[in-house]
């Protein structure tokens, strides 16, 4: 058994990361952190934790996060850069759910989140939890840095055609539509029932913070002497809770005579987490809710030169607190899927 704490366990990450870990047969919770909720049983602000979770909320406090084997932060961009340090120099493994580790180039960093890198000591060490791209790596790793929502489902869904050189990449374009549960747990007027239902938006499409962390990974997934990918990324709000629907585009090259179902099929073929839906389908969010899989479908429409990517991920599960497990099975050397098998909620 590992011993597991939990920084900002009150969020929407952090309730399903404790909702996914209190059945993992090697993990013990230990510390399960909140600065509004200290001393509050967790199970009196979240229920559906009644007889399986029987720890309080605590501060976070480095000598206690200390004594555990892997912590995750389930925080707002800036908190892991303040705690990290002291747990890493202890030897604690860290998950971090937040953008803090995830660009490798700080001061690109600082443009999109608006203040400087606080850690850049430890960005040469963080790995991104990318296990479809990174998996040797993060078995190696003390810091990981868990991929954004709709990042996992932009970059699952081009892979296999930019490591190909298959599509040029100087034209790929990403719509994206996530539920609400995205963007937390806090009060904020765009996420009320009101305005949120019924209706459907496009946001931030100027520039949105995933934009560069897309970008560097379609960037490590080409080789060298390829002209560097450019992505336009429109994100849009779902009048719904949990998933993400990710539509992508390319260009096919002129030269490309290859079957893409069957390219699809054999990169993810021994993937646990993702599936690749047979030729004509529609993936659907409802398909992955509550599980950590990715569903694609990959079409030609008319057998033209455009290429269409459908990607559908649970936000919350392989777009951050499933994924952050998964991370943590490679790095601890359990199954990978352990704690994960969850079949999707449906209806
Ligand atoms: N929601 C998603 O779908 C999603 C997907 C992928 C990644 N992420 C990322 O995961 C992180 C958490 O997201 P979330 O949606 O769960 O956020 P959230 O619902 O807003 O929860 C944030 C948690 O962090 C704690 N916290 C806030 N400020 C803190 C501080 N200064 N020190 C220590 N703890 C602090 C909060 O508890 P207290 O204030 O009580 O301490 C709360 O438990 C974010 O960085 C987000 O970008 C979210």
């Amino acid at each position: 058994m590992i011993k597991v704490g939990i920084v900002g366990g009150t969020g929407y990450t952090g309730v399903e990361l404790l909702r996914l870990l209190v059945s993992h047969p090697h993990v013990e919770l230990t510390v399960i952190t909140s600065r509004s909720e200290d001393g509050v049983a967790v199970a009196d602000i979240y229920p559906s934790l009644r007889g399986h979770c029987d720890l309080q909320f605590s501060v976070p406090d480095n000598n206690t996060l200390s004594q555990c084997d892997v912590v995750f932060f389930a925080t707002p961009h800036g908190v892991a850069h303040k705690l990290v340090p002291a747990l890493y120099e202890n030897g604690v493994k860290v998950i971090d759910l937040s953008a803090d580790f995830r660009l490798q180039d700080a001061e690109l960093w600082s443009e999109w989140y608006g203040q400087p890198h606080g850690c850049e000591a430890l960005l040469p060490k963080a790995v991104y939890g990318l296990p479809e791209m990174n998996r040797a790596a993060i078995k190696q790793a003390q810091l990981v840095a868990c991929p954004g929502c709709y990042p996992t489902s932009v970059q699952l869904g081009f892979l296999p055609l930019i490591e190909n050189n298959l599509v040029d990449p100087e034209y790929l374009i990403a719509n994206a539509a996530s539920g609400t549960s995205g963007a937390g747990r806090q009060a904020n007027v765009d996420a009320l029932h009101s305005e949120v239902s019924d209706s459907f938006k496009a946001y931030a499409s100027a520039g949105h913070r995933h934009l560069p962390e897309i970008v560097q990974g379609l960037h490590l997934m080409q080789s060298p002497d390829q002209a560097k990918a450019k992505l336009t990324f429109v994100p849009h709000l779902l009048p719904m809770v949990r998933g993400i629907h990710s539509t992508l585009y390319a260009r096919l090259r002129v030269d490309t005579a290859v079957d893409l179902q069957t390219l699809f099929e054999e990169r993810y073929a021994n993937e646990p987490f993702v599936d690749v839906m047979p030729a004509g389908s529609h993936p659907q969010t409802r398909s992955v809710k509550s599980s950590n899989m990715c569903r694609l479908a990959v079409v030609r429409p008319q057998g033209d030169d455009m290429v269409v990517v459908m990607s559908v991920i649970d936000n919350l599960t392989k777009g951050s607190s499933g994924q952050a497990i998964q991370n943590m099975n490679i790095m601890c050397g359990f199954d990978e899927d352990e704690g994960l098998r969850q079949v999707a909620l449906l209806p």
